[in-house]
This record gives structure tokens, C-alpha cells and sequence, in this order.
């Protein structure tokens, strides 16, 4: 194991305390979610099965043995465990490097618990340097584009031969200047033909937990 892979399991390893209890869970995308699962038949956690925010994690989850349950048909998901791409000292995110933000989004909404796991290289005094991802219904692409630049600067680009799970596009805004998150996730969210924007701010992570090389931090 690399050394940020082993990052990577420490914080995967320290969500396990905020699952405790808990029948059903949310199963977030990523490296760093690979690793929750894997400890989840390491260390024989028994739940009646999650829901899964995207069809990659659902295969794993399946293929792990973990029972994998339609969002309709749970009335509770007590925790959610997922990874991010940024995090700021106020734990808003930028999500969807893996192209799973909206499923994201809706478990992030739904759950009671937001637990981000991160590795030390995630964590940043203020979003932006992460290009900014946003599913787009096709036929907008361009016109959120466009929006987007006129309304915040950046540079849109599309992310090319990548279809979402949902069958929509991403465009990756890189150099934003995101001083405030929250105003710029509901300004996007307005854009006519946006479905998600990778920012999560309105409703940021309810603990994070930062793995280092030496310890585990719980912000
Ligand atoms: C998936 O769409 C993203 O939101 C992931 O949560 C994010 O990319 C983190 O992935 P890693 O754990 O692989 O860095």
C-alpha cells in the first residue's frame, strides 16, 4: 500500500466509530469510500444494506456481499460516509472529481449524519484550486458554460467521453475564485439546465475526519 492509500484506510477505519448502531447507511464514490467498504468485510459490520450513490459503488458493494437498497424504500439512512476532492475549514466541499455528485447530493440531503473521509492533501483554506464540477442536462452544456463564466470568471471545460450514471455531462470550471460557497452553490443551482453543482456548502459534511501520517483528526 502507498502511503496516501494508507492515509486513505486510517480515515476509512476511523468512520467505522459513527456507524455504529446503524441498519442502513449511505455508501458515498471514490478511492477513499473503496477502502470503507473493504473495511466493512474486514471488520464483519453487520447492517441490513446501504444506498449507494453511484453504479460503481453499487457493483463493489454487491461484490463485497453488502445488501444494496433503493433510496425509496428506506425511510431513514443514519450516516453517509463519503470521500471529497476539496474541504475548507468549514467543512464545505467540492465533490464529483468522480462524476458522482448528484447521487451524492441526494444522499448528503437525506442522511442525518455526513461523515467526509479525507486524506491531509484534501484540505485547503479556501475552494477553487480543484476545478469545480457540474452535471448538465446535454443540450445546456454550452449555455451553463457560458453563464457560469459570465457570472463567476473561470474556465469551463468539458469533460469529454464521460457520461454521468444518470445520463448527463460534467463541465469542470477551473480557476473559480469561490470566496462564498454558499451563494455561488444556489447562483448555479438556478442555471436552467445545471442538475448539480459540485459544491457542498448550503449543507457541508457533518464531521470530517482527516487522516495524516501519524494520526487521525476529527474535525
Ligand atoms: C466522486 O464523485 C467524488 O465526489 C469523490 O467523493 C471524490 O472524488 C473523492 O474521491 P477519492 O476518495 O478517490 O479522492
Amino acid at each position: 500500500m502507498t502511503p496516501q492509500d494508507q492515509k486513505k484506510r486510517k480515515t476509512a477505519e476511523a468512520a467505522l466509530d459513527y456507524i455504529k448502531g446503524a441498519r442502513v447507511i449511505g455508501v458515498g464514490t471514490g478511492s477513499t469510500v473503496n477502502h470503507f467498504i473493504d473495511c466493512l468485510v474486514d471488520y464483519k459490520i453487520d447492517i441490513d444494506g446501504a444506498v449507494s450513490s453511484s453504479e460503481g459503488t453499487t457493483q463493489r458493494l454487491k461484490d463485497a456481499g453488502i445488501p444494496v437498497l433503493d433510496l425509496n424504500d428506506v425511510n431513514e439512512v443514519k450516516v453517509y460516509i463519503d470521500g471529497a476532492d476539496e474541504v475548507d475549514p468549514s467543512k464545505r466541499l467540492i465533490k464529483g472529481g468522480g462524476g458522482a455528485l448528484t447521487r451524492e447530493k441526494i444522499i448528503t440531503d437525506a442522511c442525518d449524519q455526513f461523515v467526509c473521509i479525507v486524506d491531509e492533501s484534501k484540505m485547503v483554506n479556501s475552494l477553487g484550486a480543484f476545478p469545480l464540477p457540474i452535471e448538465v442536462i446535454p443540450m445546456s452544456r454550452s449555455y451553463v458554460a457560458r453563464q457560469v463564466m459570465s457570472k463567476f470568471g473561470g474556465q469551463p471545460e468539458w469533460r469529454e467521453n464521460f457520461i454521468t450514471d444518470n445520463g448527463n455531462q460534467i463541465i469542470d470550471i477551473h480557476n473559480l475564485d469561490i470566496s462564498d460557497p454558499v451563494a455561488m452553490e444556489k447562483e448555479i443551482n438556478d442555471i436552467p439546465g445545471v442538475i448539480t453543482v459540485g459544491l457542498f456548502a448550503i449543507k457541508p459534511a457533518d464531521v470530517v475526519l482527516i487522516a495524516y501520517d501519524d494520526e487521525t483528526k476529527v474535525m
